[in-house]
């Protein structure tokens, strides 16, 4: 049994849509979660910078008390997992491998689209980690670099943003695939404009909910879940505007948020 909270963090809201499938499935636990809106957005930084927030984050979950650390952003784990594993003792997992594993397990043709940013398309993390899982499948990478910006602005339907689908869709369409990963935490709220692009025979997939799978086997196998009496709950922490990450993080979450918590940058202070 272990009742500290669990760390989950994103470069803007995106990782929210990781943190409604983590308190579906461990309804009793408490998570921090940390989106870093003011550095929003991450994907068209070069890795050494991404990595440098990544682990001024984790340090201040750990000095937070968490006794989990879930990057729930792809361009995150892209360029940081391997890493920050490596240097803490904390585990901590990504959503690229969830993602991955949950796409194979879909396809049927062995064709597999991934849609992300920039930072974690060039870094091949995908197809590498589809490969490990199963060598025979093929993969179609594609940069979508301001598909998140859509997002972050609460522009999830319309004309422009569907344009913009489309465009970036087509070759995609193209290559014959039957699953498509929505390769960025924000994407899944683009949901219904992609599937309105590509068609019902194009299943999506979204990391959200196998990452709260494998944090529950985690947790589980560990004796590491919470079994207080405690009412659980989230804490949400922001490093910009609160109201906008109140108002437009109520969409990913699927529920009312009371109260956001703004902490300055840079992040090291608040753990000295
Ligand atoms: N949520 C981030 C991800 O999953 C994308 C947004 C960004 O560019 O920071 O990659």
């Amino acid at each position: 049994m272990d009742n500290r909270p669990i760390g989950i963090f994103d470069s803007g809201l995106g990782g929210l849509t990781v943190v409604k499938e983590v308190t579906k499935q461990l309804p009793n636990e408490e998570i921090i979660y940390f989106g870093d809106t003011a550095r929003f957005p991450y994907g068209p930084r070069n890795t050494s910078e991404i990595r440098g927030f990544v682990f001024e984050i984790i340090d201040y979950l750990l000095y937070n008390n968490v006794k989990f650390i879930v990057i729930a952003c792809n361009s995150a784990s892209a360029a940081a997992l391997e890493m920050a594993q490596q240097y803490y003792d904390i585990p901590i997992i990504g959503v690229i491998e969830p993602g991955a594993r949950a796409a194979v397990q879909a396809t049927r043709c062995r064709r597999v689209g991934v849609i992300g940013t920039q930072a974690t398309i060039s870094s091949g993390s995908y197809p590498g980690a589809i490969k490990s899982i199963d060598a025979g499948v093929k993969v179609n990478p594609l940069a979508c670099p301001d598909l998140a910006d859509f997002v972050e602005r609460n522009e999830l339907t319309g004309p422009r943003v569907e344009k913009a689908v489309k465009w970036y869709l087509e070759p995609l369409m193209r290559a014959g695939i039957d699953s498509l990963i929505l390769g960025c935490t924000h994407y899944p709220l683009l949901s219904e404009t992609i599937s309105s692009v590509v068609g019902k025979d194009i299943k999506l997939i979204s990391s959200a909910e196998e990452t709260a799978h494998e944090l529950k086997e985690f947790l589980t196998r560990k004796d590491s879940l919470r079994e207080d009496e405690l009412t659980p709950a989230f804490k949400l922490v922001s490093s910009g505007d609160e109201n906008t990450f109140r108002k437009l993080g109520a969409k990913f979450l699927g529920q009312q948020i009371e109260s956001v918590e703004r902490v300055s940058l840079p992040l090291k202070e608040r753990v000295e």
